[in-house]
């Protein structure tokens, strides 16, 4: 019997030894300690021997006993230990290696060209200014001079939203030319100030139509301003933003709340003037509409137009970045297309 608690002790305790996890660790201890593990299974025993035998193997037994829940005790807390430095060790930073770079986004296309405008226009004086997307008909059009049922408001085709029972008619303003009005409305003059903002267009989308595009308004109301005001600010605008060398040009155009009415170009950046598929072999690239202030509009908004005079103008902003890049769809703009956007 001592001798084969010996042989059990060399076992057990070589085994032991050679454990390394704490699953193996468990089937040890059920072996060895369990229920029916191999010393309680002898310890059990120990009725069927004498007197005698039974002190003496029993005290063997119960040191072995306390031998192996030591070593049981000291190797789980080993292990704990070792999983422990190896948890560490697998996650492990090390703070010397170079970062992930961080994507940033950027700006698109459009925003930048706002900001562009915006700015040119702010460092000459000019303020900037919001106004609401849906608008009264009477601000988008008949203050205006745009009468219901003339002719120019098919210069204009319409988003109405829900004209019945308002009494007014509302709509999703065409143009930010509205703003004019707003604007003259709430100050007296000197007004100066630009209206950055997004129109509607009731189109049909196709490669040169969307029916959703922003456009900038410019104002300026005071004593005295003539049309060689309005030519010098936008001819600067044009230099700033196309470059000094670019020259530019004022046509006779018609919009019904300005008297004289122009259009206005620059020569084409992309031949110099020379004639090219951008211009059109015109050598003139259209960027704006413009003129002075319709007295009848100034009136509307209690301003004497004996005393004040004034200049406006309003440009499409898709164009801008359109005719610098070449981009040869305006749909590309707002369709959210990565390709598209992460080329600017
Ligand atoms: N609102 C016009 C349009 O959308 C553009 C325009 C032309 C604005 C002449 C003006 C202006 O302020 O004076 O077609």
């Amino acid at each position: 019997m001592l001798k084969e608690l010996e042989e059990l002790k060399t076992k057990a305790v070589s085994e032991l030894d050679g454990i390394d996890n704490l699953g193996d660790l468990e089937k040890w201890r059920v072996r060895y300690l369990g229920r029916k593990g191999s010393l309680t299974t002898v310890l059990r025993g120990l009725g069927t021997l004498s007197v005698e035998e039974r002190r003496t193997v029993g005290a063997v037994a119960n040191e072995l006993k306390a031998t192996l829940e030591s070593g049981l005790q000291q190797k789980q807390e080993a292990l704990k230990t070792q999983n422990l430095v190896d948890t560490i060790e697998q996650t492990r930073i090390d703070v010397t290696l170079p970062g992930y770079p961080v994507s940033i986004g950027r700006l698109h296309p459009t925003t930048r060209t706002l900001r562009e405008v915006c700015s040119v226009f702010s460092s000459m004086g000019f303020q900037v200014v919001e106004g609401p997307e849906v608008e009264w008909d009477y601000y988008n059009f008949e203050a205006l001079n745009i009468p219901q049922d003339h002719p120019a408001r098919d210069m204009w085709a319409t988003f109405w939203v829900d004209t019945e029972g308002a009494g007014r008619s509302r709509l999703l303003r065409t143009h930010t030319s509205p703003m004019q009005i707003r604007l003259m409305e709430k100050t007296r003059p000197p007004v100066r100030a630009v209206v950055p903002g997004k129109v509607y267009r009731y189109e049909a989308t196709d490669a040169t139509h969307e029916f959703m595009f922003y456009q900038v308004e410019g104002l300026a109301v005071d004593k005295g301003i003539t049309m060689g005001d309005l030519k010098g600010t936008l001819f600067e605008f044009a230099r700033r933003l196309f470059g000094a060398e670019r020259k530019a040009r004022f046509r006779c155009d018609y919009f019904p709340f300005v008297e004289p009415g122009v259009e206005m170009a620059i020569d084409c950046f992309v031949c110099q003037g020379a004639g090219c598929r951008l211009c059109s072999n015109t050598g003139w690239i259209e960027i704006l509409g413009a003129g002075m202030v319709h007295p009848d509009v100034l009136r509307r908004v209690d301003y004497d137009p004996d005393v004040y005079t004034g200049f406006a103008f309003g440009m499409g902003v898709e164009r801008i970045p359109l005719l610098k890049y070449g981009i040869d769809d305006i749909r590309l703009f707002y369709s959210n297309d990565l390709r598209f956007l992460k080329q600017f």
